[in-house]
């Protein structure tokens, strides 16, 4: 029997993703994204993001079918993220995803973003390992996650107690007087900077070793580099805006590096998986490629394009999810902006 064709839906934040994947192939990507109306915010404004959504649904739908040569009625199954995210962003996809497998004739399969970013991995470089370790960076999580099959019993072995790793880089760069979203430009601005100041890595004395072992926490880092910019500022001196994101960004990629691959040693897991739109860092992705290697660990992260909220990612766990003959989910699949892993 041929792979499943599957189309997924995702507008858990403020991406409008459609993906369509065969097996593991992925025939087209479409993404309509309404961050520029957030940036005048500051930050992602879920109401506008729910407009942006019902907007783009339709469009975004007929693009990716267009642009995969699929007929609707080619698809063997439909699959949206049911949650965690925003619920009035959630909503719009799974009503409309109820509405396509209504009208098709097809399953519907409710999945878990977080899970979605895991198996996105597979269009890019093939079937997981199982088990897999997975480190979600993005600006709403950051989380280690054990995945035993991406379809089932995944487990969270921690997560930030405070603001995600995205979010520290958004919150960070506002200090800096740099765009929304700040990642990306806090991540160039580092590149002709030097790591000059020792910013505090969250979490990982003796004592919260213990008690939290997996857990990060980027807030204390945020303070110190807050505090750090306004003593420069009060002292009449201009702010080394290089430096401090060199400093800062290698404050964040070390503690999270380190403790994914203490995980890995701990767990007895080989392989490990980054996800999420900070794993597209460049310091990120060499110093996690470098303490793999030394730990005989394989490391997979997909193309940047992946790493961020997208289509793709919902419609590869939907084909996993029909592989593994998992149930499909009924018309009373709820969206849920708090669904755990
Ligand atoms: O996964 P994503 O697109 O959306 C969700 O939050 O779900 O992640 C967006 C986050 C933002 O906080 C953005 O600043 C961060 O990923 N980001 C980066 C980089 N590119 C995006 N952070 C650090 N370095 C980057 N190159
Ligand atoms: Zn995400």
């Amino acid at each position: 029997k041929d792979a499943p064709l599957v189309l997924g839906i995702e507008t858990s934040c403020d991406e409008t993703g459609v993906g369509i994947v065969h097996g593991t192939e992925l025939l087209f990507d479409a993404i309509a994204s309404s961050v520029d109306e957030h940036a005048r915010f500051g930050g992602v404004v879920p109401e506008v993001a729910s407009r942006a959504h019902l907007e783009a649904m339709v469009p975004t739908i007929e693009r990716a079918c267009r642009e995969a040569g699929v007929a609707l009625s080619d698809l063997d199954g439909i699959s949206v993220t049911s949650g965690p995210g925003l619920a009035g962003a959630l909503m719009v996809g799974v009503a409309s995803a109820k509405a396509l497998a209504v009208a098709l004739g097809k399953p519907l399969y409710g999945v878990n973003h977080l899970a979605s970013h895991v198996a996105v991995d597979i269009v890019e470089h093939g079937p997981l390992p199982e088990p897999t370790m997975a480190m979600l960076v993005s600006g709403g999580h950051s989380s280690l996650l054990l995945v035993p099959d991406v379809t089932h019993d995944i487990r969270s072995l921690g997560a930030t107690i405070d603001d995600a790793a995205g979010e520290a880089f958004d919150k960070v760069a506002r200090v800096l007087g740099l765009p929304f979203p700040g990642g990306p430009h806090i991540d160039r601005a580092a590149s002709d900077g030097q790591i000059t100041i020792d910013f505090p890595r969250g979490l990982s004395s003796r004592k919260d070793m213990e008690r939290h072992r997996f857990d990060f926490s980027f807030s204390g880092l945020k303070t110190a580099v807050t505090r750090w910019v306004q003593s420069e500022q009060a002292a009449g001196r201009d702010v080394p805006v290089a430096d401090v994101a060199a400093s800062f960004q290698e404050a964040v990629v070390d503690i999270l590096t380190r403790k994914a691959v203490l995980a890995c040693t701990e767990y007895d897991v080989a392989a490990l998986q980054v996800g999420g739109g900070v794993a597209a860092n460049t310091r990120l992705r060499a110093m996690t490629q470098q303490r793999c290697d030394e730990a005989g660990i394989l490391l997979r992260i997909p193309r940047p394009g992946l790493c961020t909220d997208n289509g793709a990612m919902v419609a590869s766990l939907g084909v996993q999810m029909m592989l593994k003959g998992r149930p499909a989910s009924d018309l009373s699949l709820p969206a849920d902006s708090s669904l755990p892993v």
